[in-house]
């Protein structure tokens, strides 16, 4: 979350003393809907039919898509060797098995890894926008469509990105949002959203994140037998926080976008370094500046200078699947009964998630550099900046 003000704490203190903070009110008795305003909005703002506010965040939205999507036991699901754990968590949780693949130099999925990693038993694969880069959509949805592979579009790191004109998380079947603190706008520290066009899996996703709809008004519309599930339903502040916070969205990309532009235009080319290439450089948020370097050591030399400010993605913690100890360790759920690498329908399923699973992200990963962008900065700052990159370039 970059930018926070006065509109948050007028929006929020008005549902604090309208002291009907439950999703579900009247309206005629003062309840504001900000929760169901939300997500009409925000379905607009991404070109979908349907959004769903969670309290649980990204992760909660992914399972959702999944439970919606009737993925479980039997079913592999193809999720990145780089993102954030729980994309591959979520597909654990109903019960089915991750299957790694390759990124490419973009950092997204790679389409040809993909495909060669298809098998009988992948019902889905988790396409994953890291850092605002979206990956290779085109080439992954029409694999997935000639293939009878569902998408499901991890879009937790790129809210409001879009690619090839169109938002991200609305190219598959069911896209995932992320207001948790660290993404580009929040909905109080947490909170997620899960957009899709699809009538049945809105009604299948909706059930799942509210204990079998029992509070929802609109229960008996649903034409999908209810069924018992989680409880991930937002409320009211947060519906508030989050209206305000996507007022201020594109402001803030447009921001990060242009000092992206200036930093990459200052360093790329320079001493080896590279700017890593962007499946669409227009529809990137511009969260990082990402950039290459020959080899690790070169890459290491230059985020450790002065000023530079960035780290080498090997050292990214749970975004690198080595670091994954508890599917590493196959340590899943709090029973061992519940553990899906030792249900009888997953026995068999591609479940490799071992130093040499996936060698190639490691080897980009080694030699990637983030540099974090701050819309806030000043041009004093941006240019301070650019001269600490030229600088670092320069030494290598
Ligand atoms: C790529 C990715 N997927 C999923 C998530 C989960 O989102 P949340 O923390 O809102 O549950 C995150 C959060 O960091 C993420 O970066």
């Amino acid at each position: 979350m970059y930018r926070a003000g006065q509109e948050e704490i007028d929006e929020v203190s008005k549902v604090i003393l309208s002291k009907q903070w439950f999703r579900v009110g009247d309206p005629k008795s003062g309840h504001l809907q900000e929760v169901v305003l939300f997500e009409q909005e925000w379905a607009a703002k991404m070109g979908v039919t349907y959004a769903l506010l969670m309290s649980g965040g990204g992760t909660a939205g992914l399972v959702c898509a999944l439970a919606a999507l009737g993925i479980g036991p039997g079913d592999e699901v193809i999720v990145p060797a780089y993102t954030w754990l729980a994309t591959a968590t979520s597909v654990l949780t109903v019960g089915a098995i991750p299957v790694l693949a390759e990124v490419d130099e973009t950092l997204g999925l790679d389409p040809a890894d993909f495909e060669r990693k298809i098998g009988p038993k992948v019902k889905a694969v988790i396409p994953v926008h890291m850092s605002g880069r979206p990956a290779n959509l085109e080439a992954i949805v029409a694999i997935a469509r000639q293939r009878g592979i569902k998408v499901v579009e991890d879009s937790c790191q790129m809210d409001g990105g879009s690619y090839k004109g169109r938002r991200t998380g609305t190219w598959g079947d069911v896209g995932v949002f992320s207001f948790n603190y660290y993404k580009i706008i929040s909905a109080g520290g947490e909170g997620g959203c899960l957009v899709t066009n699809d009538r049945q899996l809105y009604e299948r996703a909706t059930i799942y994140h509210d204990s079998g709809s029992a509070f929802r008004p609109q229960a008996g519309e649903l034409q999908t037998p209810i069924f018992v599930a989680q409880q991930y339903r937002a409320g009211e502040v947060m519906g508030a926080l989050a209206r305000v916070q996507m007022k201020r969205m594109d402001g803030i990309i447009a921001d990060l976008r242009r000092m992206r532009n200036t930093l990459a235009e200052a360093v790329s080319g320079r001493g080896g370094v590279w700017v890593a290439p962007s499946n669409d450089p227009a529809g990137d948020c511009g969260v990082m500046l990402t950039l290459q370097l020959k080899n690790e050591a070169q890459a290491r030399a230059f985020a450790a200078q002065p000023g530079v400010g960035g780290f080498v993605l090997i050292d990214h913690g749970k975004h690198v699947y080595t670091n994954w100890e508890p599917l590493r360790e196959k340590r899943i759920s709090h029973h061992p009964d519940m553990n899906p690498f030792f249900f009888p329908k997953n026995q068999g399923l591609r479940a490799d998630y071992s130093d040499t699973a996936c060698p190639r992200t490691l080897e980009i990963l080694r030699r990637t550099v983030y540099v974090a962008i701050n819309p806030d900065w000043t041009d004093v700052e941006v240019k301070a900046k650019q001269k600490d990159l030229q600088a670092a370039a320069a030494t290598l």
